[in-house]
């Protein structure tokens, strides 16, 4: 079978591949130098909307509408936008194996691809009941979110059970944004998750306290502390129950299940270093093999701010990342370098009507400012997190732009406070001031 063989492969076609080819534009890249192969069958797209305008009833999302780079205020790259620049989209393409020795891919079809330089971008892919042997866990409307076709799928079942029951197991991401969703849609939503509360990765049992409230008020029941242990089927194979391991059995139709990713590195294993669950790199997100670089969810990087490895499973150091990755091997074919990477940890999510940013990190004593009434109208309320004396982390629901570039600062800076009472009564007035 006929052999391709490009200057810049980049494997993965999500959001990191998006943005490193723009960036790849911006830094010159001649016609036919660069390939993304995806095992997706359109073109990079912020992977943000599948979870939120996606799955709304009325105007939803869709493609091209949100293709990158639209999610940070910049121009939307179209399928045209690849072909002008002579970037080769090679799309509904998934590589099974790759040798890193040989600079060669090889997808299921069998096609190889040759290249000089490799930027692993194939991000995560979701955990499953089945991985765990929950019972019952194979059966139809049983759902996971990753993937434009995944979402596809789940638009289908919310048409056919129209005002049906569903169930969601997890309470992170995935959880309280589909939730809300499923209930925009006017479905019956049980959400069902084994922490006292949401989100625990992230919140505060304050914080989290808010959009419990919120989601209750919106006729959303909350299972707090199991998980589901089974599903019963009708005869169509079809979802029917959920079995909770308290004993508790719920009605479903559709069954939403976030209960975490994984990063995607099992085609490099043993080829290049690891660590912590990601694809080792350094500040420029170069790998333990020289010409390989690897960015986005996959990579665990150094983050300087707190002078550790870490990986991060979010959208702004996907782009970032890439960004960050590019430059570099274009200035080190130039002989010159770039400045190290210097993430400033930065998460959001949105639902119903809400909005929430975070900046930073989210260790040592925790104070929460504002008001978190979920009966309140358009609440607005914050925390902040605070390590030997200096405020490291910032949370805020419903702030505007200026007041969620405020709690940014504030992250990056590290200001020192004199005492939790203060910062208390000082709210997010101390965030505005720095
Ligand atoms: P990404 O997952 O975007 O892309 C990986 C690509 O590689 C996919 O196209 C995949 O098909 C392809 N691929 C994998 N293996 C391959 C192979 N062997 N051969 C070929 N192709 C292969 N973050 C945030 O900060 N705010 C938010 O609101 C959200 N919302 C959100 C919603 C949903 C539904 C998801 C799933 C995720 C989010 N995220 C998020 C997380 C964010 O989207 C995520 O961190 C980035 O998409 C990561 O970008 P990558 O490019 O690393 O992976
Ligand atoms: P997550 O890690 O945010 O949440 C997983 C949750 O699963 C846990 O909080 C827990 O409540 C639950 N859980 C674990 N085991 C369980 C079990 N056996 N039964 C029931 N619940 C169980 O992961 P996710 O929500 O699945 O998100 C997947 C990926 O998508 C992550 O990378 C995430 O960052 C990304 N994502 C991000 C956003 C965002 O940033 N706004 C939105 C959607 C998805």
């Amino acid at each position: 079978m006929a052999e391709k063989s490009f200057k810049y492969v980049i494997v993965g076609g999500g959001v990191a591949a998006g943005y490193a080819a723009r960036e790849f534009a911006k830094q010159g890249v001649q016609p036919g130098e660069l390939a993304i192969i995806s095992k997706e069958a359109v073109a990079p797209y912020e992977r943000p909307a599948l979870s939120k305008a996606y799955l709304f009833p009325e105007s939803p999302a869709r493609l091209p509408g949100f293709h990158v780079c639209v999610g940070s205020g910049g121009e939307r790259l179209l399928p045209e936008w690849y072909k002008e620049k002579g970037i080769e989209l090679i799309l509904s393409t998934e590589i099974v194996k790759a040798d890193l020795a040989a600079n060669t891919l090889v997808s299921a079809a069998g096609e190889t691809f040759k290249y000089q330089i490799l930027i692993i971008a194939t991000g995560s892919t979701v955990i499953r009941l089945t991985d765990f042997g929950v019972q019952g866990a194979d059966a139809k409307n049983i759902f996971y979110l990753r993937e434009i076709d995944d979402a596809d799928k789940l638009i289908e079942a919310i048409k056919a059970k129209k005002n049906g029951k569903a169930v969601i197991v997890g309470g992170g991401y995935i959880g309280l944004e589909l939730g809300a969703v499923m209930k925009i849609n006017n479905l019956d939503v049980n959400m069902v998750y084994p922490e006292p509360w949401c989100m625990p990765r992230l919140f505060t049992s304050d914080i989290a306290a808010f959009y419990e409230g919120y989601y209750a008020n919106k006729g959303i029941k909350i299972i707090k502390g199991t998980v589901a242990v089974g599903f019963t089927t009708d005869s169509n194979g079809e979802v029917k129950e959920v079995q909770l391991k308290d004993g508790r059995v719920l009605e479903a139709d559709i069954v939403v299940v976030g209960v975490g990713g994984r990063p995607l590195t099992s085609l490099f294993k043993g080829q290049v270093e690891e660590e912590k669950g990601g694809i080792k790199t350094d500040a420029f997100f170069k790998t333990s093999v020289p010409n390989v670089y690897a960015v986005g969810d996959v990579a665990t990087f150094p983050l300087k701010l707190y002078n550790e490895m870490r990986r991060v499973e979010h959208v702004d150091h996907a782009r970032k990342s890439a960004e960050q990755a590019v430059k570099a091997i274009k200035a080190s074919e130039e002989g010159k370098s770039v400045g190290e990477y210097d993430y400033l940890p930065y998460f959001y999510s949105r639902s119903f009507d809400l909005s929430w940013q975070f900046y930073g990190d989210n260790v040592g004593d925790t104070v929460l400012f504002g008001d978190n009434n979920p009966e309140t109208p358009k609440a607005k309320f914050g925390s902040y997190w605070i390590k030997d004396g200096k405020v490291v982390g910032a949370f805020l629901e419903g702030g505007s732009a200026e007041e969620n570039q405020a709690i940014a600062k504030v992250a990056r800076l590290q200001p020192a406070v004199e005492s939790s009472e203060a910062l208390k009564s000082e709210g997010l007035s101390f965030a505005s001031k720095i």
